[in-house]
C-alpha cells in the first residue's frame, strides 16, 4: 500500500484531464453546430436574402432594451422584386466585391476590419443617406465616385475611388441592406438610423 492519498495521485489527475478535456471537445462541436445554424440566411436573427425586397427599419425592442431591424412592407431594392436565388446571387456578388477590394482596410463590418472609416453593418439605415426616398441612388453614385459624392459620415476622411462598376456597385447595396437586417443585439452601439418616414 502506498501511502500517497488520491488527490495526488498522478493517475487520478490523467484521467480527469481526459475526461474534462473530452467533454469540452463535445460542448465544442455541439456549440458549432448551434453557430452555424443561428448565422445561416435564413434564421430567425440573420434573414433570408429576399429579405431585400422589403422595407427595413429601426425600432427599439423594449424587453433587449436596444435598437433592432423590423422587416416591413415590399419595398424592392432598385424596384425590382428578386426571388430568393436571384437575391442570393446579388448579395453574393456583393460580398464577393467587398472581400475582392479589401473595402476591410478602412471598414468594419459586423465588427471586423479596420477603424479608419465607419463600421458598414448598419450602413444602408445611415442617416447620411439623408432620406428612404434617394437613398438607393445616392448610395450608387457614392460608392461609384466617392470622391464626388461624399456626403460626410462624421469622420472628416475621404474615401477613395474604389474603380467599382455599376454592378458591382448594386451588389454591394444588396449587401448592405441585406446586412443591415441582421439582428445584431444593437451593434454598433449609438448608431443613428434615417429618418424613418411611417413604419
Ligand atoms: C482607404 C479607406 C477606404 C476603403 C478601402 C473603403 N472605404 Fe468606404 N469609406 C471610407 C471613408 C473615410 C468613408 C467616410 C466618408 C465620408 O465621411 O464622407 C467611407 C464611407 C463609406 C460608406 C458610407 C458609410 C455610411 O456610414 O453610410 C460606404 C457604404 C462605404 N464607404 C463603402 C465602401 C465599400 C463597399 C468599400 C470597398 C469596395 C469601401 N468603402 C472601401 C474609406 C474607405
Amino acid at each position: 500500500m502506498s501511502s500517497t492519498p488520491w488527490w495526488a495521485d498522478q493517475d487520478v489527475w490523467r484521467k480527469t484531464a481526459i475526461w474534462v478535456t473530452s467533454l469540452m471537445l463535445v460542448a465544442l462541436i455541439m456549440l458549432t453546430f448551434d453557430t452555424v445554424k443561428q448565422i445561416t440566411a435564413g434564421s430567425e436573427r440573420v434573414p433570408a436574402y429576399s429579405v431585400i425586397n422589403h422595407r427595413i427599419y429601426y425600432r427599439v425592442d423594449t424587453e433587449r432594451n436596444l435598437p433592432a431591424p423590423v422587416i416591413g412592407a415590399e419595398a424592392p431594392l432598385f424596384g425590382v422584386v428578386l426571388s430568393e436565388p436571384e437575391a442570393a446571387a446579388l448579395v453574393d456578388k456583393g460580398k464577393l466585391t467587398v472581400q475582392a477590394k479589401n473595402c476591410m482596410n478602412c471598414h468594419t463590418l459586423l465588427g471586423n476590419g479596420a477603424y479608419y472609416a465607419p463600421d458598414l453593418t448598419k450602413a444602408w439605415l445611415d442617416q447620411g443617406w439623408g432620406a428612404e426616398a434617394v437613398r438607393e441612388q445616392l448610395m450608387l453614385n457614392f460608392l461609384m465616385d466617392p470622391e464626388s459624392n461624399a456626403r460626410g459620415y462624421g469622420t472628416n476622411r475621404k474615401m477613395p475611388d474604389m474603380g467599382l462598376t455599376e454592378d458591382e456597385a448594386r451588389g454591394i447595396i444588396a449587401f448592405l441592406k441585406w446586412m443591415s437586417a441582421i439582428d445584431t443585439n444593437g451593434f454598433p452601439r449609438n448608431f443613428k438610423p434615417i429618418k424613418q418616414e411611417g413604419e
